[in-house]
C-alpha cells in the first residue's frame, strides 16, 4: 500500500530521532512491500527559524493532506534560545498546540510499559515494581488550562495573571468514550482521574465519565485524585490499566509513568481525532543539552512510529514487528546512553536504530 507520511523533525534531538523511526519505516516498506512518501513539516523552532512563526497555515494543509503525521520534538533551552525572546504565543510550543488544535487531535494516548530488560532502570524498589505494569494514560489534548482563556494584567501596579480550565460535557464525553474503548480491548479498568474535591471542572468530569461508564458495564471504573493518583504512581504503578484525565494533569502525570519505566526515553505517544488520523510523537522533549551529539534514545520515536502503523494506517502485523525488535534488541543488551546498566552494550542514536532495522 501506499502512504503519506508528513514528516515534523522539529529541533533539538527531533531530527536525529526521527532520522531512525524513519529508517524504520523504510525496513517495514521493505520487508512489507509498502511504499510511504514523505513531506517534511517545519514547526516550533524550526518553523520560526524560516517563517518568523511556530506553524504556518501550509504546515497544517501538508499534515491534513497526509495519511498521519510522525514527529520528533520541538523547543529550545529556554534561558539561551532566541526563540524565547519572542511573546509566548509565538514560541515553539505554541506552534504544537497551535498544530493539536487544527487537527483536532482531542486523544493523547501515552502507554507506559515496564520492559523486563529494563527493571534495572526503574527507580522504584523491586518489591514496588513486582511482576511489572503496563498502562496507558489517556490524556485530553484540547481543552482545559493549555486552551483556556488567558491574560495578564497590572491593576493599579499589580500584576495578575489568569489562565482558565473550562471543559465541556461534549469535550469530556470523547475522550472518556475513547478511554473506555481502549479499556475493552485491555485488562477494563479505566482509573479517571480529576480533583473534584476542589474544582467544578472535575466535578462535571466525574459526572460525564459515569455516564459513559454505564455504555461499558464489563469496565471497572475508579475515580481517583490527582494528587493520590501521583503517589500511586511511584507505590503502587501494577494497579492501573487505563488512567483517563484531562490536559494539564495528563501531562505531569504522563512525565511521572514514563520515568517509573526507566527512561522518558522509551515512552512513545498517538494523538488522534475522531477519525484514524493522528500524530504519532514520543512524550519527552526536544533535549537540547544533547541535540546533535548523537546519543538521544530513538526507542519512544522508532515505538511511536509502530503506534502509527497500527492505529492510522491499519498495519498491525508491521507494528508488531517494529515492537518486537525494539524488544529483541533490548534483550540482546544494546542500550543507549539514558537507560545503560553494567554489562550491556552502549550505542548511539544511528547505531539504535541501525540495530531495530536489521531486526525488522
Ligand atoms: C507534552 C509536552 C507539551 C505539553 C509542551 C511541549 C507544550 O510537555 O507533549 O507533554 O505540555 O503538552
Ligand atoms: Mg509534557
Amino acid at each position: 500500500m501506499n502512504y503519506k507520511i508528513a514528516l515534523i523533525p522539529g529541533d533539538g534531538i527531533g531530527p536525529e530521532i526521527v532520522a531512525e523511526a524513519k529508517k524504520v519505516l523504510d525496513q517495514v516498506c521493505r520487508v512489507y512491500g509498502h511504499s510511504f512518501s514523505y513531506e517534511e513539516v517545519l514547526l516550533g523552532g524550526a518553523s520560526i527559524d524560516v517563517h518568523g512563526v511556530p506553524l504556518t497555515d501550509e504546515a497544517v494543509e501538508t499534515a491534513k493532506a497526509s495519511d498521519a503525521v510522525l514527529m520528533g520534538s520541538i523547543g529550545g533551552d529556554a534561558k539561551t534560545s532566541p526563540w524565547y525572546q519572542l511573546e509566548p504565543s509565538k514560541r515553539p510550543e505554541a506552534g504544537l498546540l497551535a498544530i493539536r488544535k487544527a487537527l483536532n487531535l482531542f486523544a493523547n494516548l501515552r502507554p507506559a510499559y515496564l520492559y523486563d530488560e529494563l527493571k534495572g532502570a526503574c527507580p522504584l524498589k523491586e518489591e514496588v515494581i513486582g511482576d511489572g505494569f503496563d498502562m496507558i494514560i489517556v490524556r485530553e489534548l484540547t481543552g482545559g488550562l493549555y486552551f483556556g482563556e488567558r491574560k495578564t494584567v497590572v491593576e493599579n501596579g499589580v500584576t495578575t495573571a489568569v489562565d482558565t480550565l473550562t471543559y465541556n460535557e461534549n469535550e469530556i464525553r470523547r475522550i472518556a468514550v475513547k478511554a473506555f474503548d481502549i479499556a475493552m480491548k485491555r485488562n477494563k479498568k479505566v482509573t479517571s482521574v480529576d480533583k473534584a474535591n476542589v474544582l467544578d471542572s472535575s466535578r462535571l468530569w466525574r459526572k460525564v465519565v459515569e455516564e459513559v461508564a454505564k455504555d461499558y458495564p464489563e469496565v471497572a471504573l475508579e475515580h481517583m485524585l490527582v494528587d493520590n493518583c501521583a503517589m500511586q504512581l511511584v507505590h503502587d504503578p501494577g494497579q492501573f490499566d487505563v488512567i483517563l484525565t484531562e490536559n494539564m494533569f495528563g501531562d505531569i502525570l504522563s512525565d511521572e509513568a514514563s520515568m517509573v519505566t526507566g527512561s522518558i526515553g522509551m515512552l512513545s505517544s498517538a494523538s488522534l481525532n475522531e477519525t484514524k488520523f493522528g500524530l504519532y510523537e514520543p512524550s519527552h522533549g526536544s533535549a537540547p543539552d544533547i541535540a546533535g551529539k548523537g546519543i538521544a534514545n530513538p526507542l519512544a520515536t522508532i515505538l511511536s512510529a509502530a503506534m502509527m502503523l497500527r492505529y492510522s494506517l491499519d498495519l498491525d502485523k508491521e507494528a508488531d514487528a517494529v515492537e518486537a525488535a525494539v524488544q529483541k534488541v533490548l534483550t540482546e543488551g544494546y542500550r543507549t546512553v539514558d537507560i545503560m546498566a553494567d554489562g550491556m552494550k552502549q550505542v548511539g542514536t544511528k547505531e539504535m536504530g541501525d540495530l531495530i532495522a536489521e531486526r525488522i
